[in-house]
């Protein structure tokens, strides 16, 4: 039997890239993974995957369609996992433009070349093929105290980077509604894990602890995000991706609501086992307040019933067993911190591709 390959968007980021190493360590597929690296993309996040001939990587922005279709036409994948995105809501607070362009135009142009080799496939594989958008709580906005998002919430996004994301998850809803193309929406909580860029809360909190520098929180702390382990997350795409029907949405989410304060004091206090200051202070003391996010969603939740009942997925990682992952990731890989921090993992892009498609 013929390999079959799946082509991953955004494979050089950290959830994608966590994908590509799952699909290598345990699968037989083949991936086409595309990738603008843009400053998010890191290809030293791939170092165990970049020599194996069942992962071919092309700096590829999703906006380009010439360079799609050239894709599509060369690797003739069975389906598309899309992650590429901009994915950080502060940056989308300053800069949107970017936010527009790669998450909904290049959504777009990314559906629109799909299809265009989907129309070309024979009758079993256009039905075989399944385009997978991937998404974000986020979406849904911002819940009160009580209650839980649902595939059936309505969507109220709150910020450029979820206002973007809503609006892709809209155009793939509509590229199967209107031709038919088998798609598959997921929208996912907070994740959290190894390789993820030190803008997101948790990185951020562990690399400036390490610097002995202050840990930034936002207002009071007391905004509640829903935390899963990346790796859980990735086995769930892949489930929805083989087993999900097309049409369908799936929530994921690991049932690990947290406020901000809650999450850098279990960080602190794993550091404090983990990697002691040495003076007999606690990381506890850099804790800082600092002014809030505009538009800062209170809550989010995730009621994951619908593809744990459907499709049999489960988290494997308890919030402390995956923190406790991540902390110890960060603290025995400082060559990968180090080198994003003195911007030594853009080497390879500028080595290799000038200011071509620069970030
Ligand atoms: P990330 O920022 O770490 O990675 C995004 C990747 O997309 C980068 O490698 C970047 O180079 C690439 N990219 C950006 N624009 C591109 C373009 N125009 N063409 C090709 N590649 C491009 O993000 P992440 O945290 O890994 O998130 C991946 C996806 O999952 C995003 O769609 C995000 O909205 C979604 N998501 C993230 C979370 C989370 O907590 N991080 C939760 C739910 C959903
Ligand atoms: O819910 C899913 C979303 O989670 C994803 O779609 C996004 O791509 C991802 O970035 C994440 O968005 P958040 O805005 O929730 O993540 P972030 O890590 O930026 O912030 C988490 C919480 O911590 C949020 O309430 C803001 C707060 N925060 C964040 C930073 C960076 C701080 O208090 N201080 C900080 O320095």
């Amino acid at each position: 039997m013929s390999l079959r390959t799946v082509l991953v968007t955004g494979g050089a980021g950290f959830i994608g890239s966590a994908l590509v190493r799952m699909l290598i360590a345990e699968s037989s597929w083949c991936i086409v993974n595309i990738d603008k690296l843009t400053y998010a993309g890191n290809l030293e996040s791939l170092s165990q995957v970049m020599n194996n001939p069942r992962q071919v990587f092309s700096r590829t922005d999703i906006c380009d369609r010439d360079a799609l279709d050239r894709l599509f036409a060369e690797h003739r994948p069975s389906g598309v996992i899309h992650l590429a995105a901009e994915s950080h809501v502060d940056r989308s607070i300053h800069g949107p433009a970017d936010f527009i362009g790669s998450n909904i135009v290049g959504t777009y142009t990314l559906l629109e070349a799909t299809r265009a080799y989907w129309m070309s496939l024979a009758t079993g594989d256009k039905s075989a093929f399944r385009f997978h958008h991937v998404s974000t709580d986020e979406v849904y906005g911002s819940l009160g105290a009580e209650g839980l998002f649902t595939e059936a919430t309505a969507y109220s996004p709150n910020s450029p980077y979820s206002a973007s994301k809503a609006s892709s998850d809209h155009l793939a809803r509509a590229w199967q509604q209107t031709y038919g193309l088998p798609v598959l929406v997921t929208n996912c909580s907070n994740n959290y894990g190894p390789y993820q860029f030190p803008e997101k809360l948790i990185p951020l909190m562990i690399l400036n602890a390490l610097r002995e520098k202050p840990l930034p929180i936002y207002g009071q702390g007391d905004n509640v995000r829903d935390w899963l382990y990346v790796d859980d997350h990735v086995r769930a795409l892949w489930r929805v991706f083989e087993k999900g029907l097309p049409g369908e949405t799936y929530n994921i989410g690991g049932h690990n609501e947290k406020t901000n304060l809650e999450v850098v004091d279990t960080l602190c206090a794993l550091l404090d086992e983990l990697r002691p200051r040495g003076d007999g202070r606690r990381y506890q003391e850099l804790k800082t307040f600092v002014a809030d996010r505009p538009g800062h969603d209170r809550r989010y939740a995730i009621d994951a019933s619908k593809i744990e009942h459907e499709l049999g997925w489960v988290p494997s990682e308890s919030f402390q067993s995956g923190l406790r992952k991540t902390v110890a990731w960060y603290l025995a890989n400082p060559d990968w911190i180090e080198h994003v921090v003195s911007g030594e993992y853009r080497s390879w892009v500028k080595q290799n591709y000038s200011d071509r498609n620069a970030a």
